[in-house]
C-alpha cells in the first residue's frame, strides 16, 4: 500500500527486529500515528480496542503478540496464557483462532530462545503469506471487473462496499481491494460507493482514505442509501470483506452488509465476498453459530470527526438515549454470489460432502497461484 507515494505493510518489526509497528487506525485519517507494541498486553489492547482491526491484520496482530509474550517469558505457562488473552480479545474473526494455532504448532517442539525465534519466524511468515495471499485474492477478482466493464462496453463500472477490507485491515493490497486497484490500474473505469458503515465509520474513514491514495474514484455515501443506488442502477456490484464463513457458505461481516445484500437480491445486483481461506471455518456449520461481538453503546452515542472550527479531532454525543451495539451480522449463503479467494472464485465454499469447493467458471489472471 502507498500513503502519500511511500510504500507501507500495516504490520511490521521496527529496525530493533522484535518489536511492532502499527498504524493507529483510531486517529486516520486526520493523523497518520505508527504505535510501537512492546508486551503482550498492548497487543491484545490494540485488537480488543481497535488500534487495528480486519479479520486478517487481526490475527497478523496477534501472531506477533505470541512473539512479545514468549519474548517476555517462553514458558509453556505463559504461551497457555498469551493464547488465552489474545483470543479472548475479539470473538468474531476466525483468522485470530486459526493465527494463534498456527504460532501453537510452530513453537511447541521448541524451548527457551528457539522457542522465541520459532515464533518470530512464523509470524513473519504468516504476514508474508497474507501479502501473498490478497494479491492473490486480487488476480482472481481481476477477470471478473474485467467482463462486467467490457458487458458495459468500458462504462464506469460502479461498485459498492461497506466497512473496510482495504489494506489497513491486512498486512498489504487488502481483500476487496486488491482486484479493485489491480483493475483500476489495468485502466478499467470503476467507482467505489464506500458505505460510511457507522458506527466506527470504517467505510467513511478507511475505506475512503485508502482508495484516495490510490487515486480511485470513490464517494462516501450513508449507509441507509445503498438500496436506493442499487434500484437506479447505479450499483454494478456489491464487494465485501468477511470476518468468518461456515461451511454452508453464511457470510458473517459487519453490521449492515445483510442489508445490503438482500436488496442486491432484489435489485439483480451481484454480491461477491471477497476472503483468504484462513477465514472459512470448516468446523461451523451455519452462521446462527457465530459469536457476534457486542460493543459499546458509546460507540452508537457518540462520533468521532474533525471539529472544522477549532481544527480538533473531536467527540460529540449524538443522541439523549441509550444504545445498543451489535457489530456484526450473518448474511446467508443464498444472497451470495461468489466468493472471491486467492485460488479462485467459489461459488460454494464446500461442495456439501467434503471439504472441497465449488469454483466458479471464471479464468485466473496470468501469475496467480
Ligand atoms: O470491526 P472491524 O472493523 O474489525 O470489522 C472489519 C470487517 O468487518 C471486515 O470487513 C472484515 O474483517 C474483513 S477485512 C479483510
Amino acid at each position: 500500500m502507498k500513503i502519500g507515494g511511500v510504500h507501507y505493510r500495516s504490520i511490521a518489526l521496527n529496525d530493533d527486529g522484535w518489536s511492532v509497528r502499527i498504524f493507529d487506525q483510531r486517529k486516520l485519517p486526520w493523523d497518520l500515528v505508527h504505535v510501537k507494541l512492546v508486551d503482550l498486553e498492548m497487543a491484545a489492547t490494540a485488537i480488543s480496542e481497535m488500534w487495528t482491526r480486519g479479520a486478517p491484520m487481526i490475527s497478523a496482530t496477534a501472531a506477533y503478540g505470541m512473539c512479545l509474550a514468549l519474548r517476555g517469558d517462553a514458558s509453556d505457562e505463559n504461551l497457555e496464557h498469551a493464547y488465552k488473552t489474545l483470543h479472548a480479545t475479539r470473538p468474531t474473526a476466525i483468522n485470530l483462532r486459526w493465527a494463534l494455532d498456527e504460532m501453537m504448532a510452530a513453537v511447541k517442539d521448541f524451548q527457551g530462545d528457539d522457542r522465541i525465534a520459532a515464533a518470530y519466524k512464523r509470524a513473519g511468515e504468516i504476514c508474508d503469506e497474507d501479502v501473498e495471499i490478497n494479491r492473490n485474492i486480487g488476480l482472481s477478482g481481476l477477470p471478473l471487473l474485467r467482463k462486467m466493464s467490457q458487458d458495459k462496453g468500458g462504462k464506469t463500472l460502479n461498485i459498492l462496499t461497506h466497512c473496510n477490507a482495504g489494506w489497513l485491515a491486512t498486512v498489504d493490497y487488502g481483500t476487496i481491494s486488491s482486484p479493485i486497484y489491480m483493475a483500476h490500474d489495468a485502466g478499467i473505469d470503476l467507482h467505489v460507493w464506500v458505505d460510511e458503515t457507522r458506527p466506527r465509520n470504517q467505510g467513511a474513514l478507511l475505506t475512503a482514505y485508502e482508495l484516495q491514495q490510490h487515486g480511485v474514484p470513490h464517494t462516501v455515501i450513508a449507509d441507509n442509501a445503498g438500496g436506493h443506488l442499487m434500484q437506479q442502477g447505479e450499483v454494478d456490484l456489491c464487494l465485501v470483506g468477511t470476518d468468518r464463513v461456515t461451511r454452508n457458505g453464511d457470510v458473517c461481516n459487519k453490521i449492515g452488509t445483510y442489508l445490503k445484500a438482500l436488496a442486491a437480491k432484489d435489485n439483480n445486483v451481484p454480491f461477491y465476498i471477497a476472503l483468504p481461506y484462513p477465514t472459512i471455518d470448516y468446523s461451523m456449520e451455519s452462521g446462527d453459530l457465530i459469536p457476534i461481538e457486542g460493543r459499546s453503546a458509546r460507540e452508537v452515542t457518540h462520533m468521532t470527526g474533525l471539529a472544522e472550527q477549532s481544527g480538533k479531532v473531536e467527540e460529540f454525543k449524538i443522541t439523549l438515549s441509550d444504545a445498543s451495539n451489535p457489530a456484526f451480522d450473518i448474511t446467508p449463503a443464498r444472497l451470495v454470489t461468489g466468493y472471491i479467494t486467492e485460488r479462485g472464485i467459489l461459488a460454494k465454499v464446500c461442495d456439501g460432502t467434503s471439504d472441497n469447493p465449488v469454483f466458479m467458471d471464471m479464468p485466473l489472471e496470468k501469475g496467480a497461484a
